[in-house]
């Protein structure tokens, strides 16, 4: 049985992995923003017998991250996945029309709340058995993506690859895996329907590549098949 800790739980990706791994007989603390408003993460909680439970956190606040690291307690933890993300739509994040509080919120979001997640539960994954930490990077976020791009987005996700390569190479003497995974282009709320893979896909590929993660991966950037993503 593996413990996983997942962030953005609620819907699309999040709560697809969510699902899988309570499926798999995994132990799942489930967070998202609302957990009163999570009808399908509270079904699958109630019909769990404990093995999923829901717990609010807001990847964006200190406060409501520290609240739900003290609901969970020294509990170790084998996988932290941070996957909560925002996106603010193409049209307030080109040169020609950039909204910087937009910007701003989505650095906080997914640079630097995956970050302060990490800050305040490294203690549960150094705990844990398996000492992984996935963050749901984007293909956006690496120079190799030569495509136009929305600024605010790709710049998040280009600053987080970063900053967990950081990560992985200073909690390499504890032995923690540390990886910036890219989740492919999925059918969520976040792409819309015009994406290639559902998330039924992207979350399996996920899941897979994760466990077949070893330390020879810790700080690279990965993708939901399994491969090296160009970065
Ligand atoms: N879909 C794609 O093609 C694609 C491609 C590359 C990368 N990604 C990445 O994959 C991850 C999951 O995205 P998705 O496609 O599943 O999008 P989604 O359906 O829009 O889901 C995003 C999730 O993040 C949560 N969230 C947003 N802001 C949050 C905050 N401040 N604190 C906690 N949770 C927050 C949302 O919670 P609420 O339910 O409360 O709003 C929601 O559960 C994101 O990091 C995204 O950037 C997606």
């Amino acid at each position: 049985m593996t413990r996983v800790l997942i962030t953005g739980s609620a819907r699309g990706i999040g709560f697809e992995l969510c699902r899988q791994y309570a499926e798999a007989g995994d132990r799942v603390y489930a967070t998202c923003r609302s957990p009163a408003k999570a009808t399908r993460l509270n079904a699958i909680a109630a019909a769990s017998q404990g093995r999923l439970t829901v717990h609010a956190m807001e990847v964006g606040n200190s406060t409501s991250v520290k609240t739900c690291r003290a609901e969970i307690g020294d509990t170790p933890i084998d996988v932290l996945i941070n996957n909560a993300g925002v996106w603010g739509g193409l049209d307030t994040q080109v040169f020609a029309n950039m909204d910087y509080d937009n910007w701003a919120h989505e650095l906080n979001v997914m640079a630097m709340g995956p970050f302060r997640v990490i800050q305040t539960f490294m203690p549960n994954v150094l705990a844990g058995r398996q000492k992984k930490i996935v963050t749901i990077s984007s293909q956006t976020g690496a120079h190799a993506y030569d495509h136009v791009i929305g600024y605010s987005y790709a710049s998040a996700k280009a600053a987080v690859n970063r900053l967990m390569t950081g990560l992985a190479t200073e909690f390499r003497e504890q032995g923690v895996i540390i990886v910036p995974m890219h989740p492919g282009w999925v059918k969520t709320e976040m792409a819309g329907d015009v994406a290639d893979i559902s998330p039924e896909e992207s979350a399996t590929g996920v899941r897979k590549t994760i466990a077949a993660m070893t330390f020879a991966d810790t700080g690279t950037f990965m993708k939901w098949t399994g491969d090296v993503h160009p970065w």
